[in-house]
């Protein structure tokens, strides 16, 4: 019998001619978009993911710092990676944000490392204290290494996520939930929620990585696939510096020239 495999190549293709456009339109230092939509096909997902660890790899040096976001996305990175250079260290890009543990940057970090046999390190930073008690922890010694290191990572990878989606995945308080809906807050990328224009309308208190600190980064690997998160990637746009990579689906890069 004779397998027909051509609706499963069409469907991983990449869509050059796309990101061509997007190119054109937006200053950003590469974009890259899979075809499909990965919100009906979780192959498309996996395959923006594949890229995206492709990418990366071709960017890592021997002790390359790498500041890691959480999320199911970032989750996938590690089954693309392999042991091709020595020291690596991954270390999460923030504290908690409220999301389940296999899902946590603190997770992320060490399957990334064991996949490639370097190194990590966790950020022990609960999202719901107090104040006073996250001024505390920054004077931890393991804290400020932490907060060191993502100051001098050379490369970043992070997901997008829609604002009201991660706010409820994360259980966030209904005073925070109107907050976001009052704010119009479209988007959301490591614990910053966004509006259209990109303007942070709420930010996670917790420790580590700052929308500031990425433009100082040699490369941001940002990946985003699904029509849910279309109006998402739109609002980052305006506020991603030109540093950043981006990897997205056709149902995403048709919405961002439109
Ligand atoms: C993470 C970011 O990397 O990915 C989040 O820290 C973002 O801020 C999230 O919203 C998206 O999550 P997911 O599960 O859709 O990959």
């Amino acid at each position: 019998t004779l397998i027909n495999v051509e609706p499963f190549l069409t469907l991983i293709e990449n869509r050059d001619d796309l990101a061509l456009q997007l190119k054109e339109k937006y200053s950003l230092k590469d974009i890259f978009v899979v075809r499909g939509d990965a919100d009906h096909n979780s192959l498309v997902k996996e395959e923006l993911v594949r890229l995206m660890a492709g990418e990366l790899t071709a960017n890592l040096l021997n002790g390359t710092i790498v500041s890691v976001a959480g999320g199911s996305t970032m989750a996938l990175v590690s089954k693309f990676l392999k042991p091709k250079h020595d020291n690596l260290l991954f270390i999460p890009a923030r504290g908690g944000l409220g999301e389940d543990v296999a899902l946590q940057a603190n997770s992320i970090v060490s399957r990334l490392a064991e996949a490639t046999s370097g190194e990590h390190r966790m950020l022990y930073a609960p999202d719901s204290i107090s104040k006073a008690s996250l001024e505390l922890l920054k004077e931890e010694p393991m804290v400020r290494e932490i907060i060191d290191l993502n100051k001098r990572s050379s490369l970043v990878i992070h997901g997008i996520g829609d604002a009201l989606q991660m706010a409820s995945r994360r259980n966030v308080t209904p005073d925070v939930i109107s907050k976001l809906e009052n704010d119009n807050a479209v988007g959301e990328v490591f614990g910053f929620y966004f509006d259209a224009d990109g303007n942070v309308v709420h930010k996670v208190d917790t420790i580590g990585l700052q929308l500031a600190d990425l433009k100082n980064k040699d490369s941001i690997f940002a990946v985003a696939g699904g029509d849910g998160k279309k109006e998402a990637v739109k609002a980052y746009l305006k506020l991603a510096p030109e540093n950043t990579i981006l990897f997205i689906d056709e149902v995403i890069a048709e919405h961002l020239l439109g």
